[in-house]
């Protein structure tokens, strides 16, 4: 225990000399903790900024701010049993298995959980305010970040239909189709989505089918050079937005920037979507089961996969990816082990990670749904449930986001990783 072993450290420390004693009698009067132990202003306050903030915060959509001690101290508690369970922040991927590199990780390391629960454990202590970090900055209104990248506002902008969200009610899923009125084709370099100031509070999340995704901390996409995705003229925007009730009623829309390509421009590689797994004849969930389905998808020119996100209804327990390689090797990519079907989070992969599939590669994606008492969201274990598109049937895919290489630039990458890979061995 910390406690027991960081004791004699301190009595030795005290003898070292009388400003150093003081000091110490500072810090031991601020809280009762040991030395090294854990303090909510050196420890904690770091941690929450970097994880928690983005969605805890005035004005954003997380029920309560965790900023301040104030705000914080209330909740340890409840924050510890969420974050030792993994419930919080939301990230749902299986950490023993499969690829672990994802530019949106908004996971907390091990070490970061064990220093909450320690830290809960002996008391919540304030610390030395004066270790207290700079406040976070946060972008304020109506600033693009995209827009901050590439140093211009979007090229074009696209807007929903707006919504207006009752104070108190349930959850509504609002799913405007809306003419973009784009003259021509383009080729999108990044692409950012938002709601209102105001609607950041009610906007769980939301995507613009299958342009964007708006979730908090996850704000847009840039793609790389020479790496685009097309837009065709005049296309049709579907949006998809869950928007939740605050106690005060809140009109929103939501705006979605896009970024061109200079006109005429055609990158190298178009960023396609598709939905893998999909099995709409053999769903089969009988009541009080858990069951397992299986889809397959056919790689047929080198491919590189960028993001993966997982879609299932209510009943949706987990679902893996996973690589069936010409060889018959089997690779797991990633598994999410603890599905939550109101939380859409796309798993964007590291660029030196993202799966590499040569032709000749089946994808295979496993869906597991829980029909059971035992999972808190299902309505009636009773049923049989069957694929459907109401919230009540269930579903199962994946939407992969990928470009197709040629085989000479596949090459190249398979080799700069191998001797990457090659370099970190020794
Ligand atoms: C992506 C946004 C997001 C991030 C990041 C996030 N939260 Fe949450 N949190 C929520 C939302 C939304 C809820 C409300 C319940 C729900 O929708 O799941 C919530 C609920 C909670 C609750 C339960 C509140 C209650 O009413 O009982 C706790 C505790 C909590 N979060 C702590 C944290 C901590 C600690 C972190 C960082 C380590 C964190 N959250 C990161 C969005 C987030």
């Amino acid at each position: 225990m910390a406690t027991a072993s960081s004791a004699p450290t301190l009595r030795r420390a005290a003898f070292a000399g009388t400003a150093c004693a003081v000091l110490l009698l500072a810090n031991l009067g601020a809280a009762a903790a040991a030395e090294g132990d854990p303090t909510f202003t050196r420890d904690i306050a770091p941690i929450l900024q970097q994880k928690c903030e983005a969605c805890h915060r005035a004005g954003q959509m997380a029920p309560m701010p965790l900023v301040t001690y104030e705000e914080v101290r209330p909740w340890a508690r409840s924050i510890r049993s969420k974050v030792v369970a993994r419930e919080m922040p939301p990230w749902h991927i299986d950490k023993t298995v499969g690829i672990q590199e994802f530019v949106n990780d908004i996971s907390l390391s091990d070490e970061q959980i064990a220093t909450i629960a320690r830290w809960v454990d002996i008391g919540g202590p304030r610390g030395d305010p004066g270790d207290m970090p700079p406040p976070q900055e946060w972008p304020q209104g109506e600033r693009w970040r995209m827009g901050d990248l590439l140093g211009r506002p979007p090229d074009f902008t696209v807007q929903s239909a707006p919504w207006t969200q009752p104070a108190e009610g349930t959850d509504q899923w609002w799913q405007p189709v809306v003419d973009s009125g784009l003259p021509e084709e383009r080729w999108i370099k990044a692409v950012e989505v938002r709601p209102t100031p105001e609607g950041r509070r009610i906007v769980h999340h939301g995507n613009a089918r299958w342009l964007v995704e708006y979730a908090v901390g996850k704000p847009g996409q840039l793609y790389a050079d020479d790496t685009g995705q097309r837009m065709p003229a005049n296309m049709q925007v579907r949006f998809d937005i869950h928007y939740h009730s605050v106690g005060e009623e809140i009109t929103d829309y939501l705006t979605v920037g896009l970024w061109f390509y200079p006109r005429g421009h055609v990158p190298k590689y178009e960023v396609q979507h598709a939905r893998m797994g999909v099995n709409t004849g053999d769903l089969d969930i009988p009541p009080h089961t858990v069951t397992k389905h299986q889809g397959f998808t056919p790689i047929t020119r080198p491919t590189k996969i960028l993001s993966y996100q997982p879609h299932m209804h209510i009943r949706g327990k987990a679902m893996s990816l996973e690589a069936v390689h010409p060889d018959g090797r089997v690779e797991m990519l990633s598994h999410v082990d603890d599905f939550q079907f109101n939380w859409h989070i796309n798993y964007v992969y590291a660029d030196d990670v993202a799966p590499l599939l040569p032709p000749g590669t089946l994808v295979r994606v496993s869906a597991w749904h829980d029909n059971t008492a035992a999972n808190r969201f299902n309505p009636d274990p009773n049923q049989w449930v069957g694929w459907g598109q109401r919230s009540y049937d269930e579903m199962y895919h994946a939407h992969v986001w990928y470009i197709e290489l040629e085989q000479e630039d596949y090459d190249a990458m398979v080799r700069e990783r191998e001797t990457a890979g090659r370099a970190n061995d020794q």
